[in-house]
């Protein structure tokens, strides 16, 4: 494998977690979990989901980390030089094709982001619940302008990683992260004191636990956690990658796990109290509309609301900008890594190919009838693309990767790799049980439950 190209490296150890962090924070806590637990039966969905993120994407984040910082390549190239002359690095091309196809409808809602910043900030979007609804509808109903602003968000995403590692990804998550911090909590102290709070806030902390082995919410919910915390497909392996020897890789592990879990739960403090606030509310009917149709009318509720609402959309904006760079991240360095590109040849083509993919999404949610719901399918191109990478490839690319850790490459020379220069491994015991273990088989178990219920 050739890869005589100097990497990057991470500022500090604060730059590396804030740049995992930014690419687990984004589009996938503040738009996907709210719709998922809409989706997924409320509380019940939120148990599931942090069992699969304590148990299962915790270990298999401290994996990916390992594998890249050994390795010191992207994924295909970590996967080969590890255990080369075997079919290991397939584990690393499916990392590639779920980047791309994760990006290609995440592009498309990080547009519908990009656009609420003018029409919340200029007041188009007001009214009743009805109003507010109707307004998304038209709004994506438009394939033209969503197209452009798949285009937008893509081509953003390609400038910044033409400027390299560190410049790029960091400095803007340094700035992003705690103003959305706050932004979340603040709208999340002004949704749990509306009329109507309590309802939404028993939708989403109090389980009905008849619903808990039912394999739609087991899928949905590991999906989501993979989703949610960039696993499965080598982002967080390639970041690892970037990582230095002297760093530990648990507290950052932990550090990207729990800001982001924190991230998801507020999100959820702010929609299901503030959905509840409105008449008639059905937080499942939304679909990928939800925070679109609930959030408007929150704004309004606030003095300023106008302002808030702007910056809210900024916010989620550049959240979802720090993660469209790490999906993008992975099919570009490894073709910089496998294939020796240039930089900005793999970042060209990558971006062409993404938005090609992206054009069935974009026109999914009207102008384009047939894609809106695909007959035998029952459901829209956008979310089937969801479906197919979060929910499958994603814990199918995790499940390999314990898999590798655990039984192929050892667990013994993992642990090698975290402890080197004496940093600590608190817990290794019980990594390596649920690495081994747990994570291999319950993953399968939910993956083959899920198919055999369709
Ligand atoms: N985790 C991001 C979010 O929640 C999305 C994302 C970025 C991602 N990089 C990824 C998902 C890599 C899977 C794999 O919005």
């Amino acid at each position: 494998m050739a890869s005589s190209v100097t990497r990057g490296t991470w500022g500090s150890r604060t730059g590396f977690i804030l740049a995992a962090a930014g690419s687990a924070v984004g589009l996938g806590n503040i738009w996907g979990f709210p719709t998922q637990v809409g989706q997924g039966g409320g509380a019940v969905f939120v148990l599931v989901y942090l069992l699969c993120v304590l148990l299962i994407c915790l270990p298999i984040m401290v994996a990916e980390l390992v594998i890249g910082r050994h390795a010191q390549l992207a994924p295909v190239g970590s996967f080969d030089a590890i255990r080369p002359n075997t079919r290991w690095w397939l584990v690393g091309v499916l990392g590639v094709l779920a980047g791309a196809g994760i990006l290609s409808f995440y592009s498309v809602i990080a547009g519908w982001a990009v656009a609420y910043i003018w029409f919340t900030a200029t007041g188009a979007v007001t009214g009743d619940a009805a109003a507010v609804g109707g307004f998304f509808t038209t709004f994506t109903a438009n394939g033209p302008l969503s197209i452009g602003l798949t285009l937008v968000v893509l081509g953003t995403t390609a400038a910044v990683l033409l400027g390299g590692v560190q410049s790029g990804i960091e400095r803007v998550t340094k700035l992003m992260m705690p103003a959305l911090i706050v932004l979340l909590l603040v709208l999340a102290l002004r949704a749990i004191t509306l009329p109507g709070a309590a309802e939404g806030l028993a939708y989403y902390l109090k389980p009905d636990f008849s619903r808990l082995f039912d394999p739609t919410i087991l899928n949905a919910a590991l999906g989501q956690a993979f989703f949610s915390l960039s696993l499965g497909m080598g982002a967080m392996l390639t970041y690892g990658s970037y990582l230095g020897k002297h760093e530990s890789i648990v507290s950052a592990a932990c550090w990207v796990v729990a800001l982001d879990t924190a991230m998801a739960l507020l999100a959820g403090f702010i929609i299901f109290p503030s959905g509840f606030s409105i008449e008639g509310f059905d937080p499942s009917a939304g679909g990928p509309g939800l925070i679109f149709a609930v959030l408007p009318r929150l704004f309004s509720s606030l003095p300023g609301g106008q302002l808030f609402g702007a910056a809210f959309f900024i916010l989620l904006t550049m959240a979802a900008l720090t993660s469209t760079i790490s999906l993008l991240e992975v099919p570009v360095a490894h073709f910089i890594d496998v294939h020796s590109w240039a930089r900005r040849k793999a970042v060209l083509l990558v971006t062409t190919v993404v938005f090609l993919i992206a054009i069935p999404s974009a026109l999914a949610n009207g102008s384009v009838g047939f894609l809106g719901n695909l007959p035998g399918l029952g459901t829209d191109f956008l979310t089937l693309m969801g479906i197919i990478w979060n929910n499958f490839a994603l814990p199918i690319g995790g499940l390999l990767t314990a898999v590798f850790v655990g039984w192929v490459w050892r667990v013994d020379r993992a642990i090698e790799e975290v402890e080197l220069h004496g940093a600590p491994f608190p817990g290794r015991a019980l990594w390596s049980f649920l690495i081994r273990w747990v994570c291999p088989v319950a993953i399968a178990v939910i993956i083959v439950y899920t198919i055999a219920s369709m």
